[in-house]
């Protein structure tokens, strides 16, 4: 990870704000892809901030979701300077031992605390964003100190070998577990996009709101098929990684880096056709699984696709109407 040690101009701060935006982004889909490979209800720890025993896997979730606001919260500040949010990833690493993947997630939180804590403000320059730059930092360490507090549970109960659900190549040529990850994907495509708009349009609550609300529901049909995923005998794909002979996958690219429109009209006119191909392919595979929870479900996500197709619809023809909007 770059370092920016002295802040003193804007074009300083936007940069140290996109190193950390590049990190906040990966560990945002890696601690949920870590987590999501992971057993249900089978490792509890004794949380060191909250004070209680609870769920590893369920808290690794919540780290996750943590870094999504980290990343949307620079992001929108950078905007507002004037400067452009990255969408580009630190690399995203996943281990077959459990174990492992909670050393490198603690490792990574040390060293992105570092970065935030180690810049040094020239006095008087960008209080504001100084002082959110400690803020987050702080989530850092606690986020720091839960990693620790999992691995020594795993330790203490002698598990230290467990491993993740595997990648299963055998289900490769099943048709509807591939749809379903290809699905999976997009969903994950989607949320980001919308998230793309939710900052691009942050001046104004109307509209990032209701991208925002679009966001979360693809957030969460993309956590529902990860566990169908594992239901099926696979797990959740990692974009364009790599596998090495100890089944370590890397991917530089985990999620798209770039997503297009520019303006409102431009924006809103890509998440029709998007939200259209989705309901096609969900339709599709609907078709192909038998009645019972996994078809359900699914069933549910497809429907509030088809509730968004309808306000992105409208949202597209009422920004049509209205002259000099922007
Ligand atoms: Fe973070
Ligand atoms: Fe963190
Ligand atoms: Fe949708």
């Amino acid at each position: 990870m770059e370092q920016v040690k002295h802040i003193e101009t804007e074009e300083d701060a936007i940069n140290l704000m996109n190193i950390a935006l590049e990190h906040e982004w990966a560990v945002s889909l890696e601690y949920l892809i870590h987590a999501y490979s992971m057993p249900k209800g089978k490792f509890f720890y004794h949380d060191p901030v909250m004070k209680i025993k609870t769920d590893a896997r369920r808290q690794t979730i919540q780290i996750g979701i943590d870094e999504m606001y980290h990343s949307l919260q620079l992001s929108i500040i950078i905007k507002k300077m004037g400067g452009t949010p990255s969408f580009k990833t630190d690399e995203v690493i996943r281990y077959p031992l459990i174990m492992d993947n909670w050393k490198r997630d603690k490792k990574t939180e040390d060293l992105v605390t570092n970065l935030y804590q180690s810049a040094e403000f020239e006095e008087g320059a960008f209080p504001k964003i100084h002082n959110m730059v400690l803020n987050i930092s702080y989530d850092e360490v606690r986020h720091s100190e839960q990693f620790q507090a999992m691995m020594e549970a795993m330790r203490t109960a002698g598990e230290e070998d467990v491993r993740l659900h595997q990648p299963n190549p055998e289900l490769s040529g099943k048709e509807d577990v591939q749809l379903l990850h290809e699905i999976t994907r997009i969903e994950n495509e989607l949320m980001h996009r919308y998230l793309k708009y939710v900052i691009d349009f942050s001046e104004h609550q109307d509209l990032s709101q209701r991208l925002f609300k679009n966001a979360i529901d693809h957030m969460k049909h993309w956590d529902k098929n990860s566990g169908i995923l594992i239901k099926m005998g696979d797990v959740i794909h990692i974009e364009n990684a790599e596998t090495d002979a100890a089944g370590v996958e890397k991917s530089e690219r985990a999620m798209p880096d770039s997503y297009p429109g520019e303006d409102r009209i431009s924006a809103l006119e890509t998440l029709v056709p998007a939200e259209e191909n989705l309901i096609v392919k969900y339709e599709k595979l609907i078709s192909m699984i038998p009645a019972g929870e996994i078809q359900d479900q699914l069933q549910l996500q497809l429907a509030l696709d088809r509730e968004h197709l309808f306000t992105q619809n409208w949202l597209l023809t009422n920004a049509k109407k209205i002259k000099g909007l922007v």
